[in-house]
């Protein structure tokens, strides 16, 4: 099997998760200890869908990530660009619409969605500033990015720990209990060269969302990282203008920086 590596090529990553496909979905269940349903159900609340919104799971693979966000009223579009993932996806959730799309090059309009989110997706592709420029031109303005990906254990004790986990059990763990141990070594690594939950924070303001704030999961081994693209501005009509006008001038300084990222509470 190929075993994409931290160069990320598009087809070595695509053909990787080809093949872990169909058995894709137990195993990290199954590597996750059960947590996966806890992270899913926070990106949920993260994302928060409305009735009348639509909603793009990027990298959404086999659709686990998105049946989370199915509601009355709501349009999930799941993208992906393993076409082995959109088989099994398809097969699975016939309820979702599953779209071939590479993260990099987004076959949807500007401002389509009410909110963009990637779940142990972005972690994957090659370019991720691309991806987050893209990921920004399809949300609409006042919309949302939520982003949920492996991240760095803060505690000096279970930092570790953890670490030995992915070095040493979960290759051993997925060399006797899946048919793609080489996938499960590309995971290791690339989660242990992502970078820490600031430093991602500070890439999606660097993209243009705002507000952007995110919270740990299961002691960091998870971070949801959240933002908002700026609203569009309102036009202003005649009256509204008159009343600007008439009204104090603003003290506020305008930004100079883009806002680095907060800790949302726990
Ligand atoms: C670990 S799976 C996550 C699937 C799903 N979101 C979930 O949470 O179960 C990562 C997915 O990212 C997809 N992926 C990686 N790079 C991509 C890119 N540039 N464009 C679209 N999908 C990509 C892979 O094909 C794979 O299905």
């Amino acid at each position: 099997m190929s075993k994409a590596d931290l160069a990320k090529k598009p087809a070595e990553v695509a053909a990787m998760f080809d093949v872990v496909a169909p058995t894709y979905d137990l195993t990290n269940s199954l590597l996750s200890f059960g947590q996966d349903r806890r992270w899913r159900s926070v990106v949920r609340e993260s994302v928060f869908p409305q009735s009348g919104q639509k909603i793009l799971d990027l990298a959404a693979g086999t659709g686990a990530s998105s049946v989370a966000f199915l509601d009355e009223g709501v349009t999930v579009v799941a993208g992906d660009f393993s076409e082995g993932m959109l088989a099994v996806g398809r097969k699975r959730h016939p309820e979702i619409e599953f779209v071939f799309a590479d993260a990099t090059n987004l076959p949807f309009k500007e401002a389509e969605f009410d909110a963009v989110t990637i779940s142990f997706g972005l972690r994957n592709v090659v370019d991720v500033k691309q991806a987050l420029a893209e990921m920004y031109r399809v949300t609409k303005p006042g919309g949302r990015i939520v982003i949920c990906e492996f991240s760095k254990v803060p505690n000096p004790i279970l930092r570790p720990l953890y670490e030995f986990y992915l070095k040493r059990v979960l290759p051993a763990f997925s060399a006797i209990s899946t048919k793609a141990p080489e996938a499960y070594g590309y995971l290791s690594e690339s989660i242990l060269a992502w970078p820490n939950q600031r430093d991602l924070g500070l890439m999606v303001s660097a993209a243009g969302y705002e507000n952007v704030a995110y919270r740990n999961l299961t002691f960091g081994i998870v971070a949801v990282h959240r933002g908002f693209k700026p609203a569009a501005k309102k036009t202003k009509t005649a009256k509204t203008a008159k009343t600007t006008k008439a009204a104090k001038p603003a003290t506020r300084k305008p930004a100079t920086r883009k806002p680095a990222a907060k800790k949302a509470d726990q």
